[in-house]
């Protein structure tokens, strides 16, 4: 069986894992840098020097906990984009250093594509094609894959990502950071109809999303009610912004694959989390024929697991980085 040791360090997570070709996990560490709490987001210098100090203890206890000796570990994968930049050059260089070190083929790979991947890990049946919905802090995208390594970006955000739309908006009705998790918490018992908050592009003919209006709109909704109000209809007012923001994903994720006759809709991203997406594409999806797939909570946020999954294809092929390559800040799903 071969190995892969992988690494990820996009944003406020260390992680460290190794899984097989066949898609098999024999550990996935991740160290949540919680520091960040205190600045109400995430600070990228805070980062990068928690990465440093984090990724050699994390993965001298992945090597142990999965027994796995260097000779047996046949490459190792990292993800290089997008993300912040200092970030993803501390995963880059250590996984280079140990490339070069135990003379091993090194793998970069796109830290989106890696949450798409996520996927593979309890399903690695999934065939092609399918259609993605990749929703995270920094990205709204619908990815249409022919096969494993061809795919067309279709649809992306104008302008702010879902993640970040939850996130701000939680902190105007005072959840805190990241309020994805808490406003999803709040809404699972508040009314979504109790208020009607605006859809951007609902009848545009594109796959497009534009989420800065609402964001807008709540900060103008708060701001006219006293904090009483805004308190005595927390659950409401969550429940009615978090289906502002879920509608246009699942709408037009269905009428994109039903224009393209897809049968299979896998949702990846730290937003692929949230309860009411998840049940409400299942849902929506199955009464039209289509099967949706999700992650376990534990794999839709970052870990390294999905970077692993995700350089499988390339460690398959013989797609092989050289040691000089560099990490970058670009936004999107890429083929890297
Ligand atoms: O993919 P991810 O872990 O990091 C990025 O690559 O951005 O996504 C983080 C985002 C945050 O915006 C967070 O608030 C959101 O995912 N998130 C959620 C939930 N859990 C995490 N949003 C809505 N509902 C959740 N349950
Ligand atoms: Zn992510």
């Amino acid at each position: 069986m071969k190995h892969i040791l992988a690494f990820e360090s996009s944003c406020d997570d260390t992680s460290v894992a190794l899984i097989d070709t066949d898609f098999k996990v024999t550990c996935n560490l991740v160290s949540t840098q919680t520091d960040h709490a205190n600045f109400g987001g995430v600070l990228p210098e805070l980062a990068s020097r928690l990465h440093m100090q984090n990724i050699l203890h994390l993965t001298q206890a992945a090597l142990d906990k999965s027994g796995l000796r260097s000779e047996e570990i046949s490459a190792v994968a990292v993800s290089v984009n997008p993300g912040l930049i200092g970030s993803l050059i501390v995963g880059l260089a250590f996984a280079k250093s140990l490339a070069w070190s135990w003379q091993k083929p090194l793998i970069t790979v796109n830290h989106m594509l890696s949450h798409i991947f996520a996927n593979f890990i309890e399903n690695p049946a999934i065939q092609p094609p399918f259609l993605a919905l990749v929703v995270s802090g920094g990205h709204t995208e619908l990815v249409l894959f022919e096969s494993l390594t061809h795919f067309e970006v279709v649809g992306k955000t104008l302008d702010d990502a879902a993640g970040e739309t939850f996130d701000k908006t939680a902190k105007l009705l005072g959840l805190g950071y990241p309020g994805g998790p808490a406003l999803d918490l709040a809404a699972s018992s508040g009314n979504p109809s109790f208020h009607s908050f605006p859809r951007a592009l609902k009848r545009k003919e594109d796959f497009n999303f534009s989420y800065s209006g609402l964001k807008t709109a709540v900060m103008e909704y708060v701001s006219r009610q006293d904090a009483d109000f805004i308190q005595n209809n927390l659950n409401d007012l969550a429940a009615s912004i978090q289906q502002a923001i879920i509608d246009p994903l699942i709408d037009k994720t269905l009428r994109l694959a039903q224009l393209r006759g897809i049968k299979t809709i896998l949702l990846a991203g730290g937003v692929a989390a949230n309860s009411a997406l998840r049940s409400q594409l299942a849902q929506k999806a199955a009464s039209r024929g289509i099967k949706l797939h999700h992650p376990s909570l534990e794999l839709c946020v970052d870990n390294a697991a999905m970077v692993g999954a995700a350089a499988i294809p390339k460690f398959l092929a013989g797609e092989f980085a050289s040691l000089d390559v560099n990490a970058f800040s670009t936004k999107g799903t890429r083929s890297l």
